[in-house]
């Protein structure tokens, strides 16, 4: 299956989630690449750190992404895809191809209106496929000591777009692409509440395949 991370919004954790989530594959045996079409490449740079056995791929054209895709799908148990910054007609090509669409999001109903665009062009997508792609909702860099508002529990219901458990703001996120790894090989207490939480939620997301 391919699982997509969208948000023309940088800085959101598309990276953060695309990269632990391969890894997290990969360790559990999966056969699992990681396609970056994020022009910056900086989870291309990571994953290389990170696993270095796991396949990357560069597909950046909206043409590429629709004829390359496809097939990758068919070659490995899970294709992750690294989503642009900014919305682009790449992102409207991964739309079109995946099948589960993570949406990275900062913990506000103000970042909830930020990521419209993406969501909009995805409602579009849903519409012309009669269904697919699953879209969920990750809250990222929720404030350890709050919980997720109601509000913003309520907004992302009538975007019929279901939430995920959060991400907290934590320091061994940041570390984790500083160091080329991921939190639950890293050792400090930040890292294992992070660790403890991320693989949770890939669970959660993925049970039915994983
Ligand atoms: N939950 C988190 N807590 C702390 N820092 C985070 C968290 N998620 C992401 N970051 C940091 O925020 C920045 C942007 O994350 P990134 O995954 O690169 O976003 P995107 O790919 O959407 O632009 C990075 O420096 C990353 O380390
Ligand atoms: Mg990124």
């Amino acid at each position: 299956m391919i699982v997509a991370l969208a948000n023309q919004k940088g800085g959101v954790g598309k990276s953060t989630v695309a990269v632990h989530l391969a890894v997290w594959l990969a360790e559990k045996g999966r056969k699992v690449a990681l396609v970056d079409s994020d022009v910056q490449g900086s989870s291309s740079v990571w994953l290389k750190e990170a696993a270095p056995s796991v396949p990357l791929f560069r597909l950046q054209t909206p043409d590429d992404v629709l004829e390359q895709l496809p097939k990758l799908r068919s070659e490995f148990d899970h294709v992750v895809v690294d989503g642009p910054a900014g919305l682009s007609e790449v992102t409207r090509a991964v739309l079109f191809v995946t099948d589960l669409t993570l949406l990275p999001c900062g913990p506000s109903v103000l970042d909830l209106r930020a990521a419209s665009d993406a969501i909009r062009v995805l409602k579009q997508v849903q519409s012309i496929r009669k269904g697919p792609p699953r879209a969920v909702l990750v809250p990222n860099k929720v404030q350890v000591a709050y919980r997720l508002s109601q509000e913003m529990l309520e907004a992302a219901q009538t975007l019929g777009i279901p939430a995920a458990s959060p991400l907290k703001l934590r320091q061994a996120y940041a570390d984790a692409a500083g160091q080329g790894s991921v939190v639950w090989r890293m050792k400090t207490k930040s890292a294992l509440d992070a660790a403890g939480e991320i693989q949770n939620l890939f669970q959660e997301l993925l049970k039915d395949e994983a």
